[in-house]
């Protein structure tokens, strides 16, 4: 987006062609002007009814602007606040959490997919020392979720009624590295593509304990251990099932059977 003044004149750019805005900042003319501007182009671009970026809505808040610009030329804005909400897991669990979430991210429709983007969100992550699954986003777009897929292979999450998206690695500890938590975020992101297996689960699961990945894996490990024990137990017993009671214990008979034969023997031979 071209302006008729250089972007450095109403702000701070630093050598990568970044400004990054605090809404308690002080107020120009000129940096209303960028605002408003990018504002307006990125609703049109998202279709949004109303515009969620203006010097109103922007100035005296907690929320922070990312700004990529050259020269006379605002490229992209990445807004962003900590918000509120309530997260419904599979459980059915409500949580209260409040994540930094992304607000509005814009990048000019000439230079999109150049790269842009990611510059601004890589920006944003290093200040804010976030990683991208510890975000929420509001209604993402099509763009966005393609973005956050490609780059950081962030996929799983549960709808949530107020739109704001919250990957299901929120609530890991760490990046999902063990097989069990890929498996879950695996299992969340099927589900959350279909919403009737969602809600059947839900129910299901909402009589169960809440388990997490690691005890999962534990009960799991115990089940095998006790079914092959009971399988061994359950074969022995066939096996004893299937021979009469004498021959269960022959060689006992046998036993006995050569001993007292020895004796006697010995009886005979004594007399
Ligand atoms: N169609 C599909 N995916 C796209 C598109 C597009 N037109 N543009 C970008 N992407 C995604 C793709 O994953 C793309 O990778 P690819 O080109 O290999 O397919 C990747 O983003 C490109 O990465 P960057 O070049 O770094 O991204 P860009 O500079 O284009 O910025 C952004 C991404 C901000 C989403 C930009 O495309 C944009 O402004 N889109 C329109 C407005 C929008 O949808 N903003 C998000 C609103 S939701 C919110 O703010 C919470």
């Amino acid at each position: 987006m071209q302006f008729n003044f250089y972007l450095s004149k109403c702000m701070t750019v630093n050598e990568n062609g970044m400004t990054i805005l605090n809404g308690n900042q002080k107020r120009n003319p000129q940096l209303d002007d960028v605002i408003t501007v990018m504002g307006e182009a990125s609703a049109l671009a998202q279709n949004l009814k109303q515009v969620i970026t203006s010097p109103i809505r922007f100035f005296q808040t907690d929320q922070k602007m990312y700004i990529k610009s050259e020269g006379k030329l605002c490229l992209g804005i990445l807004k962003i606040g900590r918000k509120n909400l309530f997260h419904r897991d599979l459980n059915g669990v409500i949580k209260e959490i409040q994540p930094i979430c992304v607000l509005d991210f814009y990048v000019h429709e000439s230079v999109q997919r150049k790269g842009i983007g990611k510059e601004l969100f890589e920006e944003m992550l290093r200040q804010e020392t976030l990683r991208p699954e510890k975000l929420g986003y509001d209604r993402p777009s099509p763009k966005l979720l393609g973005f956050l897929k490609k780059y950081y292979n962030l996929q799983s999450y549960i709808p949530q009624n107020n739109n704001y998206v919250i990957y299901s690695q929120y609530f890991f500890d760490n990046k999902p590295t063990n097989a069990s938590q890929q498996q879950f975020a695996q299992q969340n992101h099927q589900q959350s593509q279909n919403p009737q297996l969602v809600n059947q689960q839900v129910q299901q699961q909402r009589v169960q304990p809440q388990q997490t990945p690691q005890k999962m894996d534990q009960l799991d490990q115990m089940m095998q251990q006790m079914s092959l024990e009971s399988k061994q137990q359950y074969q022995s017993y066939q096996k004893t099932k299937a021979q009469p009671p004498w021959a269960t214990d022959q060689k006992q008979y046998q036993n006995m059977y050569q001993t007292t034969t020895g004796m006697m023997s010995a009886q005979i031979h004594k007399r």
